[in-house]
């Protein structure tokens, strides 16, 4: 019996996606092969209801010099930051001699537009490529992981934090433990903790079971979430829906009894209550469905190639990594994936070995259909590619199900 990161309680497997390769290993002709497998698996704990993998990736396999991944290759992520950063800069930070530090800082695009405003911040990243993207930007940057030790260095040396953010980050870590002792040696009295991250509710409502890879370790609820603040001395005072990446949520964590706990956080662990968030059942029929679309998509993709139709993949996206594997889909069936992150580009998908090539080599010329791995990014690809439609061409989509447009 697997048990809990968070409470120590039973874990109730749900889906095994078997052996996988770490999902942001883009290898190049002379290093394919060497990519890091592990046992793909998720469960929820009965007890405190969070979702959560089976197997932990080793650190180091993940993140370090090589990690491509880059916040800034989105419009909208970009937009969202830049509104978030100045939603802080009007309200939290509007103290005395403010300092912000951000978990998972990648390229600098949120602390960014806090520096520019002359306010005292540090970015925590190991992944030293994307870190120097920040330090370009003016952003100041440990290359480091968060965790307990660091972060009593950082209270040490810069003084206890206003605003501790992490966007997309703390699902990450599974010490998670070690992550909350360090944000309760830094933050300061009233200061707040705010994560931002893929809802669980959003995963399972549409059916979007790549969002389960090795990176994202643990898929938050707000009851999930309440339950760990509470256990590691903290309190979830609010929460706030947000679209970005196909449904996150903004959890506002702060001290016991320092702020007012909002009505949202009770409506929404209602919801999540109604939807059956905190019930096996919900994730066995989950898994039903994550069934039902790995065989439509495979099903679609090799009915396309014996008619003779052109297929090419958009966005390499880690999640890509789950389904690509899954369902063996390899160049046969997808030659190549078209993805805007140059460190992806002239790559192999981890596992598949698809070749990654340059969004503009999309039109060159346009496939009859193109598989949006990327559907997170849906509406600013698809603007973008407007003249695909126009000439003719077709988007496959497998989230909620498999369908073409
Ligand atoms: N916050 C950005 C965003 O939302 O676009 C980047 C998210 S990216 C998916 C996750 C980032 O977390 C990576 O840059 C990775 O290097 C970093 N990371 C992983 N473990 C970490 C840790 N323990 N402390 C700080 N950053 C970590
Ligand atoms: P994400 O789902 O983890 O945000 O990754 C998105 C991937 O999609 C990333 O590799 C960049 C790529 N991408 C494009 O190729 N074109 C685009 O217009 C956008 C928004 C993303
Ligand atoms: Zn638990």
């Amino acid at each position: 019996m697997v048990l809990c990161r968070i409470c120590g309680g039973p874990v109730d497997e749900f889906f095994d996606f078997g052996r996988q390769p770490v999902s942001d290993s883009f290898v190049t002709p002379e290093t394919a092969g060497s990519e890091f497998y592990f046992r793909l698996a998720a469960g929820v704990c009965t007890d405190c209801t969070m979702v959560q993998l089976i197997e932990e990736v080793p650190r180091e396999k993940m993140f370090h010099e090589d990690y491509p991944y880059r916040s800034a290759g989105s419009a909208v992520m970009r937009e969202h930051f830049e509104k978030y950063a100045h939603r802080l800069l009007d309200g939290e930070l509007a103290v005395d001699d403010p300092f912000v530090v951000e978990i998972g800082s990648n390229d600098g695009t949120m602390l960014k537009t806090i520096g520019r405003a002359g306010v005292r911040h540090l970015g925590v990243d190991p992944s030293a490529q994307v870190a120097e993207f920040a330090k370009a930007a003016g952003v100041r940057v440990r290359t480091d992981f968060f965790q307990d030790s660091s972060a009593r260095d950082i209270a040490a040396a810069d003084g206890p934090a206003d605003v501790i953010f992490s966007a997309n980050t703390v699902s990450h870590i599974a010490y998670i433990d070690s992550v909350f002792r360090g944000v309760d040696a830094l933050l300061g009295p009233d200061g707040v903790f705010v994560i931002e991250d893929r809802y669980l509710g959003s995963i399972i409502e549409q059916n979007a079971f790549d969002q389960i890879y090795d990176e994202h370790f643990y898929l938050f609820s707000v009851g999930s979430v309440q339950a760990m603040a509470r256990r590691f001395g903290l309190e979830l005072a609010d929460v706030e829906p947000l679209s970005v990446h196909g449904g996150s949520m903004r959890y506002t964590i702060a001290r016991p009894g320092r702020r007012t706990v909002s009505a949202a956080v009770t409506e929404h662990i209602d919801r999540e209550r109604e939807a059956g968030l905190g019930r096996p059942e919900t994730y066995h029929r989950f898994a039903q469905h994550v069934k039902e679309s790995c065989r439509d998509l495979v099903r679609l993709l090799t009915d396309l190639r014996e008619q003779g139709h052109s297929v090419v993949g958009y966005g390499a996206t880690a999640k890509s990594a789950t389904v690509l594997n899954y369902c063996g889909i390899g160049p046969d069936l997808v030659p190549f994936i078209c993805d805007s992150t140059p460190a992806k580009q002239g790559r192999l998908a981890p596992g598949t070995h698809i070749p990654i090539r340059p969004s503009e080599q999309f039109s060159q010329p346009y496939p009859d259909y193109a598989l949006l791995f990327a559907w997170n990014h849906a509406e600013e690809i698809l603007a973008k590619e407007r003249e695909f439609r126009a000439a003719g061409g077709k988007w496959i989509r497998y989230v909620p199900d498999v369908h073409v447009v």
